[in-house]
C-alpha cells in the first residue's frame, strides 16, 4: 500500500539555513495494516505525511502510495486516500452532516451520492445524533470524530490521520480510537497515523514506526520493540542501597544500575525472574529488601534507549497542534 525509498524533504528557510525535515525514510506498509508513526514534535511526521498525500513534493527519494507514484501520478494517489490533517479541518457554522456532504462533493461525488454516503457514514459510525448540529457547537471530541469521518467520505482504501487524538482528554481519546477501529473494520482500510502519545501507540497500533530527526530509528510491533530494546526495570528499596546495587549489578543482563537513599533501580532482561534472585541475594548478604517492583518497559523506555532522550518531555508541549489549520 505504501513503499518509500530514501524519501527526503529539505525546507530552505533562508539562504544560509536549510531544515532537513525528513532524511531518507524507507517505509513499507501492507494492505490492511494499522501503523502508528511515533516521534517528538519536529521529528518530521507531518512532513512525511504531506509528501505521502501529495501535498508537498519530496526533495529526493521515491514514494509509491496505493500503487501510484506521488510525484508522477498525484491525482491517482489522491483518488485513493483520505487525509485528516493536524488540527481541526471542519470549522464553520455548517451542520455536521452538510460538512460531510460538502467533503464528498469536493472529492467529486455528485450531491445525491454525497448525501447518501453521508447518511451511511453517520449511521455506520453511530454519529447520526450529530448530523443536525453545528460544527462550531460540537465538543472537541465530537469534532475530532467528525474530522476523522471527513477523511472517509470518498471511500479511501488508505487513510492518513495526523495526530488525530492530540489535545483530547483520555475519555475522548478512547472514543476516537473506538471510532477509528470501527471505521477500519467496516471499510477494510489501511490506516497510517501519527501520534506523540506513547501509551496509545503502544496499546492501539499493531506496528510502530519511531522517527526522530527525520529518520526512522525503529520499526516493529510494540511488544518486539520493548522486549528487544528496553528490558524490564527493577525498583527496590532497602536500607543499604549501595550494597543492594552491587548485588543488582550481578543479575543477568543488569545495566543502568543506579542507587540513591534507600532506592535502587536497574534494567534487567527478565524482571520476573531477576527479582526473586535479587531478594534471595539480599537475604543471603544480610541486606534485606523492604519493597520491590518490576516495571515492564514502555515505548518511552524504547525511545530513551534509542536516543538517550525521553519522549515524555514532549507530551506536555501540544502547542503546535492546530497550527497547520490556520
Ligand atoms: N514549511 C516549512 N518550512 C520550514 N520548516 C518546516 C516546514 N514544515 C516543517 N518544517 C520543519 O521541519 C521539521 C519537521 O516538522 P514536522 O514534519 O511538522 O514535524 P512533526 O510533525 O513530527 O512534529 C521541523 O523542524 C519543522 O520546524
Ligand atoms: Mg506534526
Amino acid at each position: 500500500m505504501i513503499s518509500t525509498r530514501a524519501l527526503s524533504k529539505d525546507f530552505v528557510v533562508s539562504r544560509s539555513h536549510t531544515v532537513h525535515a525528513v532524511r531518507g525514510i524507507d517505509l513499507d506498509v501492507e494492505p490492511g495494516e494499522l501503523v502508528a508513526v511515533l516521534g517528538p514534535n519536529g521529528a518530521g511526521k507531518t512532513t512525511t505525511m504531506r509528501m505521502l498525500t501529495t501535498l508537498i513534493a519530496p526533495t529526493a527519494g521515491t514514494a509509491q502510495v496505493a500503487g501510484f507514484d506521488v510525484t508522477a501520478q498525484p491525482a491517482e494517489v489522491r483518488r485513493r486516500i483520505g487525509y485528516v490533517g493536524q488540527g481541526n479541518a471542519a470549522g464553520h457554522s455548517q451542520l455536521a452532516g452538510d460538512e460531510l456532504t460538502s467533503q464528498g462533493v469536493i472529492y467529486g461525488l455528485d450531491r445525491r451520492a454525497a448525501k447518501r454516503r453521508t447518511d451511511e457514514l453517520l449511521d455506520g459510525l453511530d454519529l447520526t445524533s450529530l448530523a443536525r448540529r453545528k460544527v462550531s457547537e460540537l465538543s472537541g471530541g465530537q469534532r475530532r470524530r467528525l474530522d476523522v469521518t471527513m477523511g472517509l467520505v470518498h471511500v479511501p482504501t488508505l487513510l492518513f490521520l495526523d495526530e488525530p487524538s492530540t489535545g483530547l482528554d483520555p475519555q475522548n481519546r478512547a472514543n476516537l480510537w473506538e471510532h477509528i477501529l470501527r471505521m477500519r473494520a467496516a471499510y477494510d482500510m489501511t490506516v497510517v497515523l501519527t501520534t506523540h502519545y506513547l501509551d496509545e501507540a503502544d496499546s492501539m497500533a499493531e506496528r510502530v514506526v519511531v522517527v526522530d530527526h527525520g529518520e526512522v530509528i525503529a520499526d516493529d510491533t510494540p511488544e518486539a520493540l520493548k522486549s528487544r530494546l528496553a528490558g524490564d526495570r527493577l525498583v527496590v528499596h532497602g536500607t543499604d542501597s549501595r550494597r543492594l546495587a552491587e548485588l543488582a549489578q550481578r543479575l543477568p543482563g543488569a545495566r543502568e544500575v543506579r542507587y540513591a537513599d534507600t532506592r535502587v533501580e536497574a534494567r534487567v532482561d527478565d524482571g520476573p525472574s531477576a527479582l526473586p534472585e535479587l531478594i534471595r541475594a539480599g537475604v543471603d548478604a544480610g541486606v534485606p529488601i523492604t519493597s520491590a517492583q518490576v516495571h515492564r518497559p514502555t515505548l518511552d523506555d524504547v525511545f530513551l534507549a534509542l536516543t538517550g532522550r525521553s519522549l515524555r518531555e514532549n507530551e506536555s508541549t501540544d502547542s503546535t497542534a492546530g497550527k497547520e489549520a490556520a
